[in-house]
């Protein structure tokens, strides 16, 4: 048997016609960069987040990074994030010329541990990143509470978290705004690169819209310099598609990822994800923690299933992070935690029988065989 780590032609098989006829129409009405089918997916996006607005921009980049400047981050301010990310969140505090101060995890949940903040609070501190690291929130009431007494902003990464909910709110939703990737294989993937920001706040949406489109508050008047980070108009066409679809994959994955924990349980070497009470996880990755991580990956591959690891170095310990100063020890378990994630297939259209395969190739692998 063969498990690919992601299958998304599957995923995309049962809509192609929609697809088909959404990108005709987009041609029939050159509707290319932004334009009305971007303004119909950032209505249909906010209203599913249940937040005022969103602003569709070129890639989950742009949106941390536009947001960071709406807000004012500028050069000598300190954004406090997580070091166990993409490097995209640490990529747009310095594109702001701002620094990347990072805390490290919670054990359990991977999210940023709220108990680290104070220690890394300076003059300085302008604003706090919680990544909802595989698809469940960070710990946002602390966090919050913090940001409050402290006056920071706080803008969500939840370019891994479409759909997933803290307390029953949606991520992104909590904090001054919330950054999305749509990029292909996330929860909510574009046929290319595709990113966006919600927020409440009006102001804020109208600085992001400007700074995507060249500083322009009318066509051809530039209020200040901005950028090119627009929205293609297929993508958006593609993205309004998918959207009715994304809570019933996620349901999917979430019992994937049950199939998953209760065919390991009782295998000790292996560590399942853990699922806060406070949560509902959307599983956009379903990483395991075993020792000998990559002698398990390697008989993986050769049993034929695809795996990955995210991410195999914390951002601080990356050469482009060096000029921070940062060293190994700093952040204990962000940094164990590189050394033991696996992330397993997980896509809704896996089936019972490939996940028992997967879990029987795992556990030959940490040599503890067991009869699925
Ligand atoms: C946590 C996180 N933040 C930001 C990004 C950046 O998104 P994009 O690749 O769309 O620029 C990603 C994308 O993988 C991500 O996983």
């Amino acid at each position: 048997m063969k498990v690919p780590f992601l299958d998304l032609k599957a995923h995309h098989a049962p809509f192609i016609e929609k697809f088909d006829r959404a990108i005709r129409e987009v041609i029939e009405n050159s509707a290319f960069a932004g334009g009305p089918f971007v303004e119909k997916f950032e209505e249909e996006f906010a209203t599913f987040c249940g937040s005022s607005y969103a602003i569709g921009v070129g890639n989950g980049t742009d949106a941390l990074w536009l947001t960071l400047l709406a807000l004012g981050i500028g050069e000598g301010d300190e954004v406090i994030t997580v070091p166990n990310t993409f490097i995209a969140t640490a990529e747009a505090i310095t594109y702001c010329n701002a620094r990347p101060v990072f805390v490290d995890v919670d054990q359990d949940t991977f999210t940023m541990d709220p108990r680290e903040l104070e220690k890394s609070l300076t003059e300085r501190t302008k604003a706090i990143i919680p990544v909802h690291l595989f698809g469940q929130p960070a710990d946002m009431d602390p966090i919050l509470e913090f940001a409050c007494a402290n006056g920071l902003f706080v803008v969500e990464d939840a370019a891994q978290a479409h759909d997933a909910e803290y307390k029953g709110r949606k991520a992104g939703t909590m904090g001054d705004a919330g950054c999305f990737s749509f990029y292909p294989g996330k929860n909510l993937g574009a046929f290319g690169e595709a990113g966006a920001v919600v927020t409440n706040d009006p102001e804020l949406r109208k600085q992001i819209q400007m700074l995507r489109d060249h500083g322009q508050s009318q066509k051809y008047y530039h209020a200040l310099m901005g950028w090119n980070c627009r929205m293609d108009g297929i993508q958006a066409a593609v993205l309004s598609i998918k959207l009715r679809h994304l809570c019933a994959a996620n349901s999917v994955r979430r019992k994937h990822a049950s199939q998953y924990n209760q065919a390991f349980d009782g295998i000790d070497e292996v560590h399942t994800p853990f699922e806060a009470a406070y949560a509902r996880h959307v599983y956009h990755v379903y990483a395991i923690r075993v020792q000998a991580r990559d002698a398990v990956r390697q008989h993986l591959q050769e049993k034929g299933v695809g795996s990955a690891v995210h991410y195999p170095v914390p951002i601080h310990l990356q050469d482009a992070c060096r000029n921070l100063g940062y060293t190994k020890g700093a952040f204990p378990i962000a940094e164990s935690l590189a050394d033991q994630f696996l992330s397993l297939p997980m896509f809704p259209e896996l089936t019972e029988e490939q996940i028992e395969y997967v879990v029987s190739s795992v556990s030959q692998a940490v040599g503890s065989e067991v009869l699925v």
